[in-house]
Order: structure tokens, then C-alpha cells, then sequence
């Protein structure tokens, strides 16, 4: 039940556009109790005596505000969540741009993680690609979120012990150092991910990915931010370039450019322009 004393109506009306403008994330009435428990929480933080008074200060202090839009995000994530998306990407991706750049020198396969949470997802596609992509190939991986709490979480590499499941042993043996009460990603493997801040919502000025991820992202957002999102990606790709959403998320519907693909392992899309 919502407390209207503490969180009125209006408060919600000020709270939920400020959040639509600053990220592109849509609160409803479904979702209106984890904003009221994420502020209540900041309002203790910061001494606040009322939500009122705390939107004054997030308005005057850009500080507050992005950290007020981090504790609002959903930072739910895991080491090779999804599995077949990273089959595709050794068994379909690699060979078709493999194909595509064969007459060229650039052997780099450039990845982007948006929306890549506390970096497992990143770290995912480093081992990956680490073991299956075949020599010359080198791989660079962007790894962004507008969580900054997150991006210190992935840029240190640590995780407890309960995190690290669905890791093959193999790679948790030759990728991983155990410390006390988890394990630390290797400096080798760190040093191919680059985690930045970056609001999607934004254009980026990154270019020439190979491959984009974006998954479970775009359900936070209406269709008018999704298609803005997937608009700017478009920019960012290279020609022959593909990119996944999550299993839950479609295009379907979406003002968008992006071809659909079927593989065998699952579903994906692809910017495929000459
Ligand atoms: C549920 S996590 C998904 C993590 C990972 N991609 C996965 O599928 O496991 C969603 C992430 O999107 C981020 N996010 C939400 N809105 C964003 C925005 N406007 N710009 C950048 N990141 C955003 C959140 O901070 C959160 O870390």
C-alpha cells in the first residue's frame, strides 16, 4: 500500500517525469513501492526531512541527482546469463564477421556492453572471446551503465562466491584468483574491458561495434525511449554488425532498421548495409 502521507500523487507525478527525462526509465503505479523504498532510503542518507524537500535537492545538485537515478536502477544480472546468445556469438557471429572482414587488416572485434550492471555480462563475452576467437583476431570490449556504483562493482572485478556460478570451472581456474569470501577477475582479462558511464538515452560517441548488447535493458523504458535507444545503436555499428536484446525483449513494432536473424541456438538482429 503506498504511504501517501510520506509520498503523495503529486510527489509520484514530479518524481516519475524527472526519471522518464533523466533515463528513459517508465515507473506505473505497478512499480510506484520501489521508488517510495529506494527514497526513503536516500531521504535517510541525506538527512531529508520530507520527498519534497529531496527533489529540491536532486533539481540543484546534479551530484545527488545521479546518484538518486542509480539507486532507482535494477541492477539484476549474472555470469553467462542466457547461454545460447553466447553460443550464437562463437558458432554464428565470429565466422560470419570472420567471412565478411576476411580481405581486411582490421582484426579487431569491437563489443559494447550497454547497460552492462556490475560487468559479469562484459566478463562473459572477455572469456569468450578470449578462448574461441581464432588468431589474428583481438577483441576490445566497452562496457557502460548509468549505474556508477555498478561501474566501480565491474571495473574492481571482484565477486562473492555465491556470484560466480555458471563460470566452467576451466575458465573460473584460468580467469579467476580466488581471495577471501569470492574471486577477483585476472588484471589479464581486465585489461580488455573499458567500463564507462553512459546514459543510453544519450548518443554515445562511440563507433564501429561489431556487436552490441543490450539486453535487459529496453523493458525499463516505453516504445518512444526504446526506439530512440536501438536509433542510436544503429549509429554506433558498423555495417555488418549485430545485436542482442534480451530473450523477453522484441523490435517487434519498433520504428527501427534492424534486420531480424534466426539462428539455431536463438534470436538476434543485424545491421547489414553495404
Ligand atoms: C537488469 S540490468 C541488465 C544487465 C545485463 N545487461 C544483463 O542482461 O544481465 C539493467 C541495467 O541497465 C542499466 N540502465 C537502465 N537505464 C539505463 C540508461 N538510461 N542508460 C544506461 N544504463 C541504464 C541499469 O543501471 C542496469 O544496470
Amino acid at each position: 500500500m503506498a504511504d501517501l502521507d510520506f509520498f503523495s500523487d503529486a510527489d509520484f507525478e514530479n518524481y516519475k517525469k524527472l526519471i522518464y527525462k533523466e533515463s528513459g526509465i517508465v515507473f506505473t503505479m505497478g512499480n510506484r513501492s520501489i521508488l517510495e523504498g529506494r527514497l526513503r532510503e536516500r531521504l535517510r542518507q541525506n538527512k531529508a526531512p520530507s520527498v519534497g524537500e529531496y527533489y529540491k535537492t536532486i533539481i540543484a545538485n546534479s551530484g545527488e541527482l545521479t546518484a538518486f537515478i542509480d539507486s532507482i536502477t535494477t541492477n539484476l544480472t549474472s555470469f553467462f546469463r542466457n547461454l545460447p546468445h553466447f553460443t550464437a556469438l562463437e558458432k554464428y557471429i565470429i565466422p560470419e564477421i570472420s567471412a565478411v572482414r576476411s580481405e581486411k587488416a582490421d582484426k579487431t572485434l569491437r563489443v559494447w556492453s550497454a547497460g552492462c550492471s556490475t560487468g559479469e555480462e562484459a566478463y562473459t563475452i572477455a572469456m569468450l572471446l578470449s578462448e574461441k576467437l581464432p588468431p589474428p583476431w583481438t577483441f576490445d570490449i566497452v562496457a557502460s551503465d548509468i549505474s556508477l556504483k555498478c561501474l566501480m562493482t565491474g571495473k574492481e572485478g571482484f565477486y562473492a562466491a555465491d556470484r560466480i556460478v555458471g563460470i566452467p570451472d576451466t575458465y573460473l581456474a584460468k580467469y579467476f584468483e580466488k581471495h577471501e569470501g569470492g574471486y577477483k577477475v585476472k588484471d589479464s582479462l581486465k585489461s580488455k574491458i573499458r567500463f564507462d558511464y553512459h546514459n543510453l538515452i544519450n548518443l554515445s560517441p562511440w563507433r564501429n561495434f561489431d556487436v552490441v548488447f543490450c539486453r535487459n535493458v529496453l523493458i525499463y523504458f516505453d516504445e518512444v525511449m526504446q526506439t530512440q535507444v536501438i536509433n542510436h545503436f544503429w549509429n554506433n555499428m558498423l555495417n555488418k554488425s549485430f545485436l542482442f536484446i534480451g530473450h523477453s525483449e522484441s523490435l517487434f513494432g519498433l520504428n527501427t532498421k534492424f534486420d531480424f536473424v534466426k539462428t539455431q541456438w536463438t534470436t538476434l538482429y543485424k545491421k547489414w548495409v553495404s
